[in-house]
């Protein structure tokens, strides 16, 4: 896979495209760092400019590996317009002046209803890697969710955040391995290190196929990056990760960061269960410390919200994967209101795919979820500056979500409820309230 040297080369001409005059002795001094040189906080108002901005300095293969979705693209991009299809009905003349965004999750008192989704590989985009966004995360005071798949380790992201956050909330996310015991190890390293709850991802038994990537060959990770979780811990020293080689026993780190240089979703689909089944979440759960949260990601229908709560499920987080894997289902924010039905309380619902704005995250809760995640713009905001600009975006969200709020009304994220949303009348018709339910609702 050929990869730095393109990126310096490609984002040398196309910074030179857009006339920036930057010069070759400039870029490969700091081939790293280059894109840092710009400022996002002139060049970013909102979420979607971090994409924007991304999207001209990024390489094209990187890039489109990050954005794209899977076959026709329909559910990535109904993610988006599926939002945009529901409306927000404001209330006037209520007192706002002590807004707050605060909320609980588990217990655990977070600044805002939003979250980082777990997602592999943050390295690719910045050498902070995960270490840097959960810092970013930790000093906005919201919850940080690390995949297995990072490129920095359940250990290092921890100790790094803790060393300035102590509070940090941090979350990890599991899939389920065909060895089981493999799963619970890493469970076990996230548990010993303090994060507070397990997110166990059953949307991705095999990988969704994007075309941009078969196009552009890039199905491998470039090196020097690796899926560092699967360096095990050396068993008689838990805090030293091995690679150390045992042709009977392969180690994690040997199956997946082999040498044979298979495709990433080949190796992930080897080392995946594909019979993963309910019995998967008790048995996880029931692994756990008591007080443990474990929520399920990639919920899309009222059933399986229904046989995950009945599996033990303390949450469930509404996921699409942002459009990754299948395509041609609902976006998240229209599959919500089924399941919100059904879980009637009885769990935290979390959301994420497409949440871009302060009035999605006021729409998403209205129609039941309790929290959102964001996923692919942690990935835009680190490629364009790091730590630094992931916080940005962060208070750019922030300052939409409060200033939403304060136009509708809300002065506690427990003031919105289902009749902040609506559809248009024209793509819904609903009855005309007539004056005795009107008052029931005043
Ligand atoms: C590059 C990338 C890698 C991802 N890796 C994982 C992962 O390792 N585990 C997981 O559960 N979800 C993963 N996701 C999905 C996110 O957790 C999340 O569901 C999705 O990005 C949310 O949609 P959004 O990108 O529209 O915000 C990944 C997403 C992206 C863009």
């Amino acid at each position: 896979m050929k990869y730095l040297p393109e990126m310096t080369t490609k984002t040398l001409q196309s910074r030179r495209s857009h006339g920036e005059g930057i010069s070759t002795t400039e870029v490969h001094s700091s081939p790293k760092n280059y894109i840092q040189m710009l400022d996002f906080r002139d060049n970013c108002y909102n979420v979607n400019d971090f994409q924007i901005l991304a999207k001209r300095y990024l390489p094209k293969e990187l890039y489109e590996y990050l954005a794209s979705g899977t076959d026709d693209a329909q559910t990535l991009n109904e993610n988006r317009a599926a939002f945009q299809r529901w409306f927000l009905r404001p209330r006037v003349l209520r007192p706002v002046g002590n807004l707050s965004t605060r909320t609980t999750l588990f217990s655990h008192t977070v600044t805002m209803p939003v979250f980082v989704s777990p997602a592999g590989v943050h390295a690719l985009c910045h050498e902070g890697g995960e270490c840097a966004t959960a810092r970013a995360c930790a000093k906005a005071g919201i919850l940080f969710g690390l995949s297995q798949h990072s490129t920095r380790s359940i250990e290092d992201v921890r100790r790094s955040t803790i060393a300035t956050h102590p509070n940090a909330i941090q979350f990890y996310q599991a899939y389920i391995l065909k060895d089981r015991s493999q799963t619970l190890r890493l469970v076990r390293r996230a548990i010993h290190e303090g994060y507070q709850g397990i997110i166990l991802t059953v949307d991705s038994v095999r990988f969704g196929y994007r075309e941009p990537d078969a196009r552009n060959g890039f199905n491998a990770l470039p090196p020097p990056h690796r899926l560092v979780n699967y360096d095990e811990p050396d068993a008689d020293n838990d805090d030293t990760p091995t690679t150390t080689t045992n042709n009977n026993n392969p180690t994690l780190d040997q199956t997946y960061n082999s040498q044979e240089k298979k495709a990433w979703d080949q190796n992930s689909e080897q080392m995946f269960e594909q019979n993963v089944t309910w019995n998967d979440v008790t048995w996880l759960k029931s692994a756990l410390p008591t007080n443990m949260p474990l929520v399920i990601k990639g919920i899309m229908t009222a059933e399986d919200a229904v046989l995950a709560m009945e599996a033990g499920a303390d949450g469930i987080m509404v996921s699409n994967h942002g459009g990754r894997q299948l395509d041609g289902c609902l976006a998240t924010i229209d599959a919500l209101p089924e399941i919100a039905y059904a879980v009637r309380g009885h769990v935290p619902i979390w959301l994420d795919s497409g949440v871009r704005r302060g009035t999605d995250v006021l729409k998403a809760l209205a129609l039941g979820a309790s929290a959102v995640g964001i996923g692919k713009p942690l990935f835009f905001a680190l490629s364009v500056g790091g730590e630094e600009s992931v916080s940005f975006m962060l208070e750019l969200l922030r300052t939409e979500i409060e200033a939403a709020m304060a136009i509708c009304g809300m002065e506690r994220i427990t003031d919105i409820t289902p009749n902040l949303v609506t559809r248009h009348p024209s793509l819904f018709s609903q009855p005309t309230p007539t004056l005795s339910n009107l008052r029931s609702c005043l």
